[in-house]
């Protein structure tokens, strides 16, 4: 079953051709992504409306180069794949327009897709593939959640942030040091030449007994150390040039100090929701799952405990049209696509606002 994807939520265009397998191993077969971080940058975030015009700019060329990557054309498409939620409306609508019209064309169903479902099961497309059932960290720039998954479709909320998504935490506390957009990466390559513990930073809920994350709390804590650094006062107005004064190697020491507060609450939340599930398996998904300090500390927290850990490919950590592919394919083999009366009605509606766990019926036990 050939399934073409699409996935435009926020400032990615990606297009992808999966083959959800016979044996239900899911192979790619083209994948094609264009990023929109350069258009974005002289504004220090996203611009939703520049985001959807670039979109469409872009999807019909990134179509037409997966296929030919793939060797196939256009017939031999099975279904189409799109997300349906949650990201920026007008972005959303842009994959789902271009996919439902293509679907309408060639007579195939148009499946909405959830884009954390497709964060959480883009493992199933590395070397290393995890088997059910296991935890999952989501960590985007969105969200930032513990779900228990017992299967395709079966996923059971366990904690989530109150406020700031961690993604959200590194791109915050960058801007405030005067990184740009986006933040992650470029607080992590700074952060390698700091020292994480010159300056030490909160761990929000770190002992708050639940399985609940807040990150909101950090940039303020940012904030007031790169003002003291900066000596500003501290009821100075924030800019993005604050950071200015700081040396390199302040700035790198600040970098570090808040990369390690994030990965620590991270790493103490995954293994206290492995203990309280009793699970042996832990999956992570999502931008900031391409952390490599998250990585290390994850790996050597799970090693401690036995528990093997899984991610997928460095390439679809971030957002990408084959996790969307895979993850309709993965849906069709559970056989969850085939009362999908949406596929066929080509009204291409989007949510915005979508809880993972509304997919399905909480997880008994
Ligand atoms: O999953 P994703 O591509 O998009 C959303 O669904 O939000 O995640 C993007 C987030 C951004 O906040 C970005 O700064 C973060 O992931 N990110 C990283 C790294 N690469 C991306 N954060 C920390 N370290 C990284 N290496
Ligand atoms: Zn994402």
């Amino acid at each position: 079953m050939l399934i073409l994807g699409f996935e435009s939520s926020c400032d990615e265009t990606g297009v992808a051709l999966v083959d959800a397998g016979v044996d239900g191993t899911p192979r790619l077969l083209g994948h094609a992504l264009h990023s929109q971080i350069e258009m974005h940058q002289a504004y220090g975030g996203v611009v939703p409306e520049l985001a959807s015009r670039d979109h469409i700019r872009r999807v019909l060329p990134l179509t037409e180069s997966v296929l030919s990557q793939a060797g196939v054309g256009l017939g031999a498409v099975d279904a189409i794949a799109y997300t349906r939620g949650p990201g920026l409306a007008g972005a959303l609508l842009v994959g789902s327009g271009v996919a439902c019209a293509l679907a309408m064309a060639l007579d195939r169903p148009a499946h909405g897709i959830h884009h954390l479902e497709g964060h959480l099961l883009s493992p199933f497309l590395s070397a290393d593939p995890p088997s059910f059932p296991f935890v999952a960290l989501l960590v985007s720039g969105g969200h930032s959640q513990l779900m228990q998954v017992t299967g395709v479709g079966q996923y059971e909320l366990l904690g989530e942030t109150i406020d700031d998504a961690a993604g959200e935490a590194f791109d915050k506390s960058a801007k405030l040091l005067g990184l740009g957009y986006p933040g992650g990466p470029a607080l992590s390559r700074m952060a390698q030449l700091g020292d994480p513990e010159k300056y030490k930073f909160p761990r929000p809920l770190m002992h708050s007994g639940d399985l609940d994350f807040s990150f909101a709390g950090l940039k303020t804590a940012v904030l007031t150390q790169v003002k003291r650094l900066a000596k500003v006062k501290l009821d100075g107005p924030a800019t993005m040039h604050l950071a200015d004064p700081l040396t390199e190697q302040e700035k790198a020491d600040v970098a570090a100090g808040v990369q390690a507060a994030i990965v620590e609450v991270l790493v103490r939340k995954s293994m206290k929701a492995l203990k309280e599930t009793g699970l042996d398996r832990l999956v992570v998904a999502g931008g900031v799952g391409a952390n490599a300090h998250l990585r290390e500390q994850l790996n050597t927290a799970c090693r401690a405990k036995g528990v093997r850990v899984h991610y997928p490919e460095l390439h679809l950590c971030t957002d990408n049209g084959a996790m969307i592919a895979l993850a309709a394919g993965l849906r069709a083999q559970a056989g969850l696509l085939s009362d999908d009366e949406d596929a066929t009605r080509y009204a291409f509606d989007v949510r915005p606002r979508w809880p993972l766990a509304d997919l399905a019926p909480p997880v008994s036990g």
